[in-house]
């Protein structure tokens, strides 16, 4: 019906009849003349409308927002001085012709170009919301990421196949989404939380490259960057180690961003996860913030300051250092705010040294700690935090977990916020990185035992086996991230293609022989036939979206996405079921809800 897009008529169709199919962003009524604003998924074009076609004016009058129109008309040069150099159209419009309604709007309950709607309206009218330019832009970019991945992948000879649905429990560290059966009373089946293991059964297969963009399901608290139901571009090979595999799926994301963005990615940075942890406190740095932690531990184990002794003295505990250049003008109230800061992540305080002077001694420095520190540990500190006149240094002081999670966030916080900015500790560019080496465990205090960092079919390092017996905390797993400004985009490792390895992390994980044979029996199974080795990653879809965009959440590139309290407040789900369905599927509730 139509001969072109309203966003792509520009000078080259000058003088041109085009047909237009679009709905009305703008209408505005210039007391004789009538402008409309034409908008497709490919942007607006400038419609004019002139009361010398009667017919064609007494339809525009009636135009109101969101109509759905067919114009005809004339593609003529926008008087000098109004042209929009924004829009492909911006030097051009239209001269209406024909203007057919094909089909009229209520009111609709916002304007699309609020740029400050809520989130639950936008959530609640959707369609209208992926109306709005913005998310028609995430949405066309989200299909030319997949695309590129898709194109990537086939050259590189990956294969995509489907793996179920309604499957069985994948740990991978969330709860699960549950569906019942119906045909089996009481039994019920798990949606994936990845396509785990099933990818790991189709190397033993031997389909050797495979990948798929799919849906994974996991209940986990939400933030930002998640969602119950998330895409993942799952990817498994045979016969290639964990340089490789990042090597190939560094390519891809390097391809999707060059073609796709247009940007080139620089090289990737490379960290151990103990090296990130030291310097950053994060397994996943962002390291568009120029500022690192300072070791301090091992010099305050001799202080007479119980605050710095005792974590520096405990086995576990930590004491860091971060120093903020130029910090020194920061008011007592702003180090108040940063102090509650860090207390969301357990801290008990936030101890600060405010440096003005270096050359008059400890009358150089303000502070309420330096007179409990003795002056090697001052000097100590000084020298290697580097400090210089003008600086503020903050110390954190407590088990290793709570100072890397306190003052790693600080880190961001002040290296994203105003000050930082203004002051070079932010530099606004695109900062990939591997987080590699990864431990096969992490301690649960409150359990009193090993999970897995990865999961469960992670495998250790060469030489590392037999750690899992005697020490786990140290056994280092062939584990890698893939991290981009600060957000986990990927995970991986190389797998466990032996049974017997296998076997011993589920000893190391406290999951009994008859425990493994029910929850993975199969995967056991199919590692006595010949299993290759293999290994692999996933990338969260939405999250490489996210940044590419520059959203600010993954809601945003998802077309009908969850709240925070994981419901569509589109079609309403989740929602109460009648009685006779529950029955068929042998379910009765603890808690009736009234419907
Ligand atoms: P992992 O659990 O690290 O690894 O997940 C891989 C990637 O998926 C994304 N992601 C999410 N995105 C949005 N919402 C969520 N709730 C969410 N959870 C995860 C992240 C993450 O890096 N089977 C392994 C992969 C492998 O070993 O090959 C796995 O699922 O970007
Ligand atoms: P206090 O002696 O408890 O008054 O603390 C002195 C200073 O140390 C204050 O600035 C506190 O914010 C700070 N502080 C207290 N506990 C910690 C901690 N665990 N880590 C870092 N700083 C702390």
């Amino acid at each position: 019906m139509r001969t072109t897009y309203c966003g792509l008529v520009s000078e080259t169709l000058m003088d041109q009849t085009v047909t237009l199919m679009g709905w009305a962003h703008r209408r505005r009524d210039h007391g004789g003349v009538i402008f409309i604003d034409l908008r497709d998924r490919e942007g607006l074009v400038q419609i004019v409308c002139d009361p010398d076609r009667p017919e064609m004016f007494k339809a525009a009058e009636g135009v109101r927002n969101e109509f759905c129109l067919k114009v005809v008309g004339k593609v003529r040069a926008r008087p000098a001085g109004t042209e929009n150099t924004n829009l492909t159209s911006g030097k051009i419009e239209v001269l209406a012709y024909e203007l057919e309604v094909l089909n009229p709007s209520v009111t609709p309950p916002f304007q699309l170009d609020d740029d400050n709607l809520s989130e639950t309206v936008r959530l609640t009218h959707r369609v209208l919301d992926l109306r709005r330019p913005t998310m028609q832009k995430n949405l066309m970019l989200r299909y030319r990421v997949a695309m590129e991945v898709r194109k990537y992948l086939d050259e590189q000879g990956f294969v995509d196949i489907e793996t179920p649905m309604l499957t069985k429990s994948t740990p991978e560290g969330a709860r699960d989404y549950l569906v019942p059966s119906r045909v089996h009373d009481g039994m019920f089946f798990a949606l994936p939380q990845s396509p785990q293991l099933f990818k790991q059964l189709l190397m033993v297969a031997g389909f050797d490259r495979y990948y798929q963009i799919t849906k994974c399901f996991r209940d986990e608290d939400l933030r930002a960057d998640r969602q119950p139901e998330f895409t993942q571009i799952d990817i498994e090979t045979s016969f290639l180690g964990e340089e490789q595999i990042r090597e190939i799926t560094e390519g891809m994301v390097r391809r999707v961003f060059r073609n796709a963005l247009g940007v080139e990615l620089p090289v990737y940075e490379r960290l151990t996860y103990a090296e990130a942890m030291h310097r950053y406190g994060s397994d996943k740095p962002d390291l568009r913030v120029k500022l690192e932690f300072t070791e301090l531990t091992d010099v305050m184990k001799t202080v007479d300051f119980k605050v710095f002794a005792g974590p520096a003295t405990m086995k576990g505990g930590r004491v860091a250092a971060l120093r903020i250049p130029g910090g020194a003008e920061m008011s007592r109230s702003e180090i108040d705010a940063y102090t509650e800061f860090v207390k969301i992540y357990g801290a008990k305080g936030l101890a600060w040294i405010k440096v003005n002077d270096l050359a008059k001694g400890r009358e150089g420095l303000q502070s309420p700690i330096v007179k409990n520190l003795h002056d090697a540990a001052l000097e100590e500190i000084l020298k290697r935090t580097g400090a210089a006149a003008g600086d503020l240094i903050f110390f954190g002081a407590d088990k290793r977990k709570v100072v890397d999670d306190a003052l790693g966030a600080l880190r961001v916080k002040i290296g994203h916020s105003e000050f930082g900015r203004t002051h070079g500790l932010f530099e606004d560019k695109w900062a990939p990185l591997w987080v590699v080496d990864f431990p096969m465990f992490e301690h649960d205090d409150e359990a009193g035992r090993w999970n897995a960092v990865h999961h469960p079919f992670t495998a250790p390092k060469d030489g590392h086996e037999d750690l899992m017996d005697t020490d786990p905390g140290a056994c280092v797993a062939k584990a890698y991230d893939m991290v981009l400004n600060g957000w986990e985009l990927g995970g991986g490792s190389v797998r466990i293609h032996r049974a017997e390895v296998q076997s011993k992390v589920f000893k190391a994980l406290n999951i009994s022989a008859e425990d493994a044979k029910v929850k993975f029996g199969f995967l056991l199974d199919a590692l006595q036939y010949g299993a290759p080795p293999h290994g692999g990653l996933a990338f969260g879809l939405d999250r490489l979206v996210t940044l590419m965009t520059k959203a600010e959440s993954i809601r945003d590139v998802i077309a009908f996405p969850k709240t925070q309290r994981a419901q569509c407040l589109l079609t309403g789900a989740p929602s109460n079921v009648d009685e006779a369905q529950l029955r068929e599927l042998h379910i009765r509730l603890r808690n009736p809800v009234q419907a």
